[in-house]
Protein backbone atom coordinates (compact mmCIF):
# COMPACT_ATOMS: atom_id res chain seq x y z
CA UNK A 1 0.00 0.00 0.00
CA UNK A 2 3.20 2.15 -0.31
CA UNK A 3 2.69 2.62 -4.20
CA UNK A 4 1.17 1.88 -7.42
CA UNK A 5 3.81 -0.11 -9.28
CA UNK A 6 3.81 -0.37 -12.52
CA UNK A 7 6.15 -2.29 -15.29
CA UNK A 8 6.48 -1.86 -18.95
CA UNK A 9 7.97 -4.95 -20.36
CA UNK A 10 8.96 -6.58 -23.32
CA UNK A 11 9.26 -10.59 -23.17
CA UNK A 12 10.10 -10.89 -26.88
CA UNK A 13 13.86 -10.93 -26.05
CA UNK A 14 15.99 -12.99 -23.64
CA UNK A 15 16.26 -12.07 -20.67
CA UNK A 16 13.09 -10.05 -20.76
CA UNK A 17 13.32 -6.47 -20.87
CA UNK A 18 11.66 -3.37 -18.41
CA UNK A 19 11.18 -0.74 -21.24
CA UNK A 20 9.75 1.71 -18.39
CA UNK A 21 8.71 1.62 -15.02
CA UNK A 22 7.37 4.06 -11.97
CA UNK A 23 6.00 3.63 -8.24
CA UNK A 24 3.23 6.37 -8.27
CA UNK A 25 2.49 6.88 -4.51
CA UNK A 26 -1.25 6.34 -3.88
CA UNK A 27 -3.49 9.62 -3.10
CA UNK A 28 -3.47 9.91 0.32
CA UNK A 29 -7.01 10.06 0.74
CA UNK A 30 -7.59 6.82 -1.25
CA UNK A 31 -4.67 5.21 0.86
CA UNK A 32 -6.30 6.12 3.96
CA UNK A 33 -10.08 5.16 2.85
CA UNK A 34 -7.78 1.56 1.54
CA UNK A 35 -6.43 1.06 5.42
CA UNK A 36 -9.62 1.78 7.17
CA UNK A 37 -11.29 -1.14 4.88
CA UNK A 38 -8.39 -3.89 5.33
CA UNK A 39 -8.16 -2.55 9.41
CA UNK A 40 -12.01 -2.06 10.30
CA UNK A 41 -13.11 -4.42 7.90
CA UNK A 42 -16.15 -5.46 10.16
CA UNK A 43 -17.61 -1.48 10.14
CA UNK A 44 -17.19 -0.56 6.15
CA UNK A 45 -20.62 -0.41 4.05
CA UNK A 46 -20.82 -2.42 1.03
CA UNK A 47 -20.88 0.91 -0.67
CA UNK A 48 -17.71 1.45 0.43
CA UNK A 49 -16.17 -1.22 -0.71
CA UNK A 50 -17.96 -0.98 -4.22
CA UNK A 51 -16.61 2.19 -5.05
CA UNK A 52 -12.97 1.73 -3.83
CA UNK A 53 -12.78 -1.14 -5.92
CA UNK A 54 -13.64 1.60 -9.06
CA UNK A 55 -11.62 4.33 -7.55
CA UNK A 56 -8.29 1.64 -7.27
CA UNK A 57 -8.83 0.48 -10.88
CA UNK A 58 -9.26 3.94 -12.18
CA UNK A 59 -6.03 4.67 -10.24
CA UNK A 60 -4.17 1.95 -11.97
CA UNK A 61 -5.21 2.81 -15.38
CA UNK A 62 -4.13 6.62 -14.69
CA UNK A 63 -0.36 4.63 -13.81
CA UNK A 64 -0.68 2.72 -16.64
CA UNK A 65 -1.69 5.91 -18.44
CA UNK A 66 1.08 7.37 -17.41
CA UNK A 67 3.12 4.93 -17.62
CA UNK A 68 2.43 4.49 -21.56
CA UNK A 69 3.04 8.43 -22.02
CA UNK A 70 7.06 8.22 -20.44
CA UNK A 71 7.17 5.79 -23.06
CA UNK A 72 5.50 6.92 -25.63
CA UNK A 73 3.79 4.04 -26.82
CA UNK A 74 0.12 3.95 -27.53
CA UNK A 75 -1.97 1.26 -25.95
CA UNK A 76 -2.35 -0.65 -29.10
CA UNK A 77 1.71 -1.62 -28.54
CA UNK A 78 0.60 -2.74 -25.22
CA UNK A 79 -0.74 -6.66 -25.51
CA UNK A 80 -2.27 -6.96 -22.50
CA UNK A 81 -1.70 -5.87 -19.02
CA UNK A 82 -1.23 -8.37 -15.33
CA UNK A 83 -3.06 -6.38 -12.67
CA UNK A 84 -3.07 -8.22 -9.05
CA UNK A 85 -4.49 -5.65 -7.56
CA UNK A 86 -4.53 -5.00 -4.16
CA UNK A 87 -5.19 -7.48 -1.51
CA UNK A 88 -8.01 -6.49 1.13
CA UNK A 89 -8.50 -9.83 3.00
CA UNK A 90 -7.15 -13.23 2.39
CA UNK A 91 -8.65 -15.82 4.53
CA UNK A 92 -7.53 -19.55 3.03
CA UNK A 93 -7.99 -21.07 6.13
CA UNK A 94 -11.87 -20.04 6.61
CA UNK A 95 -14.53 -23.22 5.67
CA UNK A 96 -15.08 -21.17 2.60
CA UNK A 97 -11.91 -20.07 2.01
CA UNK A 98 -11.28 -16.94 0.03
CA UNK A 99 -9.12 -13.98 -0.96
CA UNK A 100 -9.88 -10.84 -2.03
CA UNK A 101 -8.48 -8.44 -4.06
CA UNK A 102 -9.93 -5.00 -5.28
CA UNK A 103 -9.17 -2.09 -8.54
CA UNK A 104 -11.64 -3.11 -10.95
CA UNK A 105 -10.20 -4.57 -14.27
CA UNK A 106 -13.48 -3.90 -15.88
CA UNK A 107 -12.86 -0.07 -15.14
CA UNK A 108 -9.27 -0.53 -16.03
CA UNK A 109 -9.64 -2.28 -19.27
CA UNK A 110 -12.33 0.61 -20.23
CA UNK A 111 -9.69 3.82 -19.10
CA UNK A 112 -6.79 2.47 -20.97
CA UNK A 113 -8.16 0.18 -24.07
CA UNK A 114 -6.06 -2.62 -23.40
CA UNK A 115 -7.01 -5.83 -22.39
CA UNK A 116 -6.74 -6.67 -18.58
CA UNK A 117 -5.97 -9.97 -16.95
CA UNK A 118 -6.68 -9.82 -13.18
CA UNK A 119 -8.07 -12.06 -10.19
CA UNK A 120 -5.11 -14.24 -9.89
CA UNK A 121 -5.18 -16.07 -6.67
CA UNK A 122 -8.85 -17.21 -6.49
CA UNK A 123 -8.80 -19.99 -8.91
CA UNK A 124 -5.73 -21.58 -6.91
CA UNK A 125 -7.56 -21.24 -3.65
CA UNK A 126 -10.85 -22.71 -5.48
CA UNK A 127 -8.54 -25.39 -6.45
CA UNK A 128 -7.83 -26.16 -2.99
CA UNK A 129 -4.29 -24.10 -2.43
CA UNK A 130 -3.95 -21.27 -0.26
CA UNK A 131 -3.65 -18.48 -3.50
CA UNK A 132 -0.36 -17.23 -2.56
CA UNK A 133 2.41 -17.10 -2.95
CA UNK A 134 2.17 -16.83 -6.48
CA UNK A 135 5.91 -15.47 -7.53
CA UNK A 136 7.76 -18.76 -7.00
CA UNK A 137 6.53 -19.53 -10.54
CA UNK A 138 8.23 -16.60 -11.75
CA UNK A 139 11.31 -16.52 -9.99
CA UNK A 140 12.01 -20.78 -11.02
CA UNK A 141 11.69 -19.07 -14.36
CA UNK A 142 13.58 -16.27 -14.11
CA UNK A 143 16.14 -17.22 -11.34
CA UNK A 144 16.66 -20.35 -10.95
CA UNK A 145 20.44 -22.09 -11.78
CA UNK A 146 22.44 -24.78 -12.26
CA UNK A 147 25.20 -23.69 -10.11
CA UNK A 148 23.97 -23.18 -6.88
CA UNK A 149 20.55 -23.55 -4.73
CA UNK A 150 18.81 -20.43 -4.09
CA UNK A 151 16.26 -18.75 -2.29
CA UNK A 152 14.70 -15.56 -3.36
CA UNK A 153 13.17 -13.45 -0.58
CA UNK A 154 10.48 -11.28 -1.42
CA UNK A 155 9.95 -8.66 1.50
CA UNK A 156 7.03 -6.85 0.95
CA UNK A 157 4.14 -6.20 3.61
CA UNK A 158 4.30 -10.20 4.04
CA UNK A 159 7.77 -11.81 3.70
CA UNK A 160 7.70 -14.79 1.47
CA UNK A 161 10.66 -17.42 0.19
CA UNK A 162 10.61 -19.15 -2.49
CA UNK A 163 13.18 -22.34 -2.48
CA UNK A 164 15.04 -23.10 -6.12
CA UNK A 165 17.31 -25.98 -5.23
CA UNK A 166 18.79 -27.87 -7.95
CA UNK A 167 16.85 -30.93 -8.86
CA UNK A 168 13.54 -30.11 -6.84
CA UNK A 169 10.31 -28.58 -8.03
CA UNK A 170 9.93 -25.04 -6.96
CA UNK A 171 8.65 -24.47 -3.00
CA UNK A 172 7.91 -21.70 -1.57
CA UNK A 173 5.67 -19.60 1.59
CA UNK A 174 4.63 -17.04 3.63
CA UNK A 175 7.84 -16.14 5.84
CA UNK A 176 5.65 -14.05 8.49
CA UNK A 177 5.89 -9.99 8.06
CA UNK A 178 7.98 -8.12 5.91
CA UNK A 179 7.94 -4.58 6.61
CA UNK A 180 4.54 -4.70 8.17
CA UNK A 181 4.94 -4.80 11.58
CA UNK A 182 8.16 -2.36 11.30
CA UNK A 183 6.49 0.28 9.11
CA UNK A 184 3.01 0.24 11.30
CA UNK A 185 5.28 0.36 14.87
CA UNK A 186 7.09 3.56 13.83
CA UNK A 187 4.01 5.19 12.08
CA UNK A 188 2.30 4.87 15.14
CA UNK A 189 5.35 6.49 17.07
CA UNK A 190 7.25 8.69 14.69
CA UNK A 191 4.22 9.75 12.30
CA UNK A 192 6.41 8.14 9.01
CA UNK A 193 5.91 5.84 6.79
CA UNK A 194 8.54 3.33 7.62
CA UNK A 195 12.13 3.19 9.12
CA UNK A 196 14.41 4.43 6.12
CA UNK A 197 17.54 1.88 6.50
CA UNK A 198 16.30 0.32 9.65
CA UNK A 199 17.62 3.62 11.14
CA UNK A 200 15.38 4.50 13.77
CA UNK A 201 15.61 0.45 15.02
CA UNK A 202 19.53 0.68 15.31
CA UNK A 203 18.93 3.53 17.96
CA UNK A 204 17.15 1.13 20.14
CA UNK A 205 17.94 -2.54 21.98
CA UNK A 206 16.67 -6.13 20.47
CA UNK A 207 14.51 -6.95 23.84
CA UNK A 208 15.43 -11.13 23.79
CA UNK A 209 12.53 -11.68 25.92
CA UNK A 210 10.22 -10.14 23.65
CA UNK A 211 11.59 -11.54 20.78
CA UNK A 212 11.30 -14.79 21.94
CA UNK A 213 7.66 -14.53 22.75
CA UNK A 214 7.49 -13.16 19.17
CA UNK A 215 9.13 -16.08 17.53
CA UNK A 216 6.33 -18.29 19.88
CA UNK A 217 3.70 -17.18 16.87
CA UNK A 218 2.11 -20.96 16.28
CA UNK A 219 2.12 -19.81 12.45
CA UNK A 220 5.95 -19.76 12.01
CA UNK A 221 6.12 -23.20 12.93
CA UNK A 222 3.48 -24.42 10.48
CA UNK A 223 4.58 -27.14 7.60
CA UNK A 224 4.25 -25.67 4.26
CA UNK A 225 2.07 -24.76 2.02
CA UNK A 226 0.89 -21.93 4.42
CA UNK A 227 0.08 -18.20 4.01
CA UNK A 228 -0.50 -15.32 5.85
CA UNK A 229 -1.29 -11.69 5.58
CA UNK A 230 -2.21 -8.45 8.09
CA UNK A 231 -5.22 -10.34 9.42
CA UNK A 232 -2.22 -11.84 11.32
CA UNK A 233 0.36 -9.91 11.87
CA UNK A 234 -0.78 -6.59 12.35
CA UNK A 235 -0.57 -4.29 15.41
CA UNK A 236 -3.24 -5.66 17.77
CA UNK A 237 -1.10 -8.70 17.61
CA UNK A 238 2.24 -6.87 18.38
CA UNK A 239 0.45 -5.28 21.49
CA UNK A 240 -1.25 -8.82 22.47
CA UNK A 241 2.69 -9.79 23.20
CA UNK A 242 3.50 -6.48 24.32
CA UNK A 243 1.44 -6.58 26.95
CA UNK A 244 0.87 -3.38 29.61
CA UNK A 245 5.05 -3.31 29.75
CA UNK A 246 6.76 0.02 29.83
CA UNK A 247 8.96 -0.81 27.17
CA UNK A 248 10.89 2.00 25.07
CA UNK A 249 9.58 2.52 21.20
CA UNK A 250 13.20 2.08 19.79
CA UNK A 251 13.65 -0.91 21.72
CA UNK A 252 10.70 -2.49 20.36
CA UNK A 253 11.40 -1.45 16.53
CA UNK A 254 14.94 -2.94 17.22
CA UNK A 255 13.40 -6.78 18.39
CA UNK A 256 10.68 -6.49 15.24
CA UNK A 257 13.26 -6.18 12.85
CA UNK A 258 15.13 -9.08 14.38
CA UNK A 259 12.19 -10.91 14.57
CA UNK A 260 11.30 -10.26 10.94
CA UNK A 261 15.04 -10.98 9.93
CA UNK A 262 14.64 -14.28 12.20
CA UNK A 263 11.28 -15.68 10.40
CA UNK A 264 13.15 -15.38 6.95
CA UNK A 265 16.41 -16.47 8.15
CA UNK A 266 14.98 -19.72 10.05
CA UNK A 267 12.83 -20.43 7.26
CA UNK A 268 15.52 -20.33 4.46
CA UNK A 269 17.82 -22.48 7.35
CA UNK A 270 15.29 -25.01 7.77
CA UNK A 271 13.82 -25.85 4.50
CA UNK A 272 17.03 -24.74 2.07
CA UNK A 273 20.33 -25.21 4.38
CA UNK A 274 23.36 -23.80 2.19
CA UNK A 275 20.94 -21.50 -0.36
CA UNK A 276 22.62 -18.39 -1.28
CA UNK A 277 19.84 -15.83 -0.56
CA UNK A 278 18.57 -13.30 -2.64
CA UNK A 279 15.99 -10.10 -1.57
CA UNK A 280 13.36 -8.70 -3.53
CA UNK A 281 10.65 -6.06 -2.56
CA UNK A 282 11.02 -3.01 -0.59
CA UNK A 283 12.35 -4.40 2.10
CA UNK A 284 15.49 -4.93 0.13
CA UNK A 285 16.39 -1.29 0.52
CA UNK A 286 16.43 -1.54 4.34
CA UNK A 287 20.03 -2.11 5.07
CA UNK A 288 19.91 -2.75 8.86
CA UNK A 289 17.31 -5.52 7.97
CA UNK A 290 19.56 -7.32 5.49
CA UNK A 291 22.38 -6.74 7.83
CA UNK A 292 20.58 -8.99 10.31
CA UNK A 293 18.93 -11.38 7.71
CA UNK A 294 22.83 -11.97 6.67
CA UNK A 295 24.20 -12.56 10.09
CA UNK A 296 21.78 -15.14 11.09
CA UNK A 297 22.21 -16.96 7.74
CA UNK A 298 26.24 -16.81 7.38
CA UNK A 299 28.34 -17.73 6.25
CA UNK A 300 25.43 -18.24 3.15
CA UNK A 301 25.59 -15.02 1.06
CA UNK A 302 22.84 -12.40 0.64
CA UNK A 303 22.40 -9.96 -2.26
CA UNK A 304 19.89 -8.08 -3.90
CA UNK A 305 18.09 -9.70 -7.14
CA UNK A 306 20.06 -6.56 -8.97
CA UNK A 307 23.26 -9.34 -8.96
CA UNK A 308 20.52 -11.75 -10.85
CA UNK A 309 19.39 -8.87 -13.58
CA UNK A 310 15.98 -7.73 -11.80
CA UNK A 311 15.55 -4.50 -10.26
CA UNK A 312 14.25 -6.14 -6.26
CA UNK A 313 11.19 -2.73 -6.69
CA UNK A 314 9.75 -4.04 -10.15
CA UNK A 315 10.18 -8.03 -9.81
CA UNK A 316 6.50 -8.62 -8.25
CA UNK A 317 5.30 -5.99 -11.11
CA UNK A 318 7.29 -8.09 -13.97
CA UNK A 319 5.72 -11.11 -12.76
CA UNK A 320 2.43 -10.32 -12.73
CA UNK A 321 2.89 -8.84 -16.20
CA UNK A 322 4.69 -12.53 -16.82
CA UNK A 323 1.25 -14.32 -15.37
CA UNK A 324 -0.76 -12.11 -17.97
CA UNK A 325 0.99 -13.59 -20.70
CA UNK A 326 1.10 -17.20 -19.44
CA UNK A 327 -2.75 -17.01 -19.10
CA UNK A 328 -3.22 -15.62 -22.34
CA UNK A 329 -1.28 -18.30 -23.91
CA UNK A 330 -3.30 -20.72 -22.00
CA UNK A 331 -0.64 -21.76 -19.54
CA UNK A 332 -0.59 -22.60 -15.78
CA UNK A 333 1.39 -20.67 -14.09
CA UNK A 334 0.57 -22.06 -10.28
CA UNK A 335 2.35 -24.85 -8.90
CA UNK A 336 0.65 -27.18 -6.80
CA UNK A 337 4.30 -27.81 -5.05
CA UNK A 338 3.79 -24.04 -3.67
CA UNK A 339 0.42 -23.36 -2.67
CA UNK A 340 -1.35 -27.21 -2.21
CA UNK A 341 -3.58 -26.89 -4.65
CA UNK A 342 -5.00 -30.62 -6.27
CA UNK A 343 -2.79 -28.99 -9.43
CA UNK A 344 -1.86 -26.12 -11.50
CA UNK A 345 -4.07 -24.01 -12.91
CA UNK A 346 -4.61 -21.30 -15.56
CA UNK A 347 -4.77 -18.12 -13.39
CA UNK A 348 -6.42 -15.16 -13.29
CA UNK A 349 -9.97 -13.09 -15.97
CA UNK A 350 -9.30 -11.77 -19.06
CA UNK A 351 -11.19 -8.80 -19.78
CA UNK A 352 -10.80 -8.15 -23.65
CA UNK A 353 -10.59 -4.64 -24.91
CA UNK A 354 -12.81 -5.23 -27.82
N1 LIG B 1 15.22 2.63 2.36
C1 LIG B 1 14.34 1.82 2.98
N2 LIG B 1 14.54 1.46 4.26
C2 LIG B 1 13.69 0.65 4.91
N3 LIG B 1 12.58 0.17 4.36
C3 LIG B 1 12.31 0.49 3.08
C4 LIG B 1 13.17 1.33 2.33
N4 LIG B 1 12.63 1.47 1.10
C5 LIG B 1 11.48 0.75 1.09
N5 LIG B 1 11.28 0.17 2.28
C6 LIG B 1 10.18 -0.69 2.69
O1 LIG B 1 9.57 -1.25 1.56
C7 LIG B 1 8.15 -1.10 1.64
C8 LIG B 1 7.57 -1.12 0.26
O2 LIG B 1 7.89 -2.36 -0.28
P1 LIG B 1 6.93 -3.12 -1.28
O3 LIG B 1 6.45 -2.16 -2.28
O4 LIG B 1 7.62 -4.34 -1.74
O5 LIG B 1 5.77 -3.48 -0.26
P2 LIG B 1 4.22 -3.65 -0.51
O6 LIG B 1 3.79 -2.74 -1.59
O7 LIG B 1 3.56 -3.62 0.82
O8 LIG B 1 4.27 -5.11 -1.08
P3 LIG B 1 3.31 -6.33 -1.15
O9 LIG B 1 2.11 -5.88 -1.89
O10 LIG B 1 4.16 -7.28 -1.91
O11 LIG B 1 3.05 -6.79 0.23
C9 LIG B 1 7.96 0.18 2.43
O12 LIG B 1 6.70 0.20 3.05
C10 LIG B 1 9.10 0.08 3.43
O13 LIG B 1 8.73 -0.71 4.53
MG1 LIG C 1 4.67 -1.51 -2.87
Amino acid sequence: MDAIDAVLVDFGVTPLKIIAASATPFDPVLKQRIAALVDHAGSVALDELGQLDVALGSAFAGAANALLQTAALSPEAVTAIGSHGQTIRHRPDLPYPFTTQIGDPNTLAESTGITVVGDFRRRDVAAGGQGAPLLPVFHDQVFRSDGEDRAIVNLGGIGNVTILARGAPVTGFDTGPGNRLLDGWIAEHRGVDYDADGVWAATGTCDAALLGELLDEPYLALPPPKSTGRELFNLPWLRHTLGPSGRRPQDVQATLLEFTAATVADAVLRHAPGAALYVCGGGAHNRALLAAIARRVAPYPVASTTVLGLDPDYVEAVAFAWFAQRTLAGYCSSAASVTGARGARILGGIYRHA
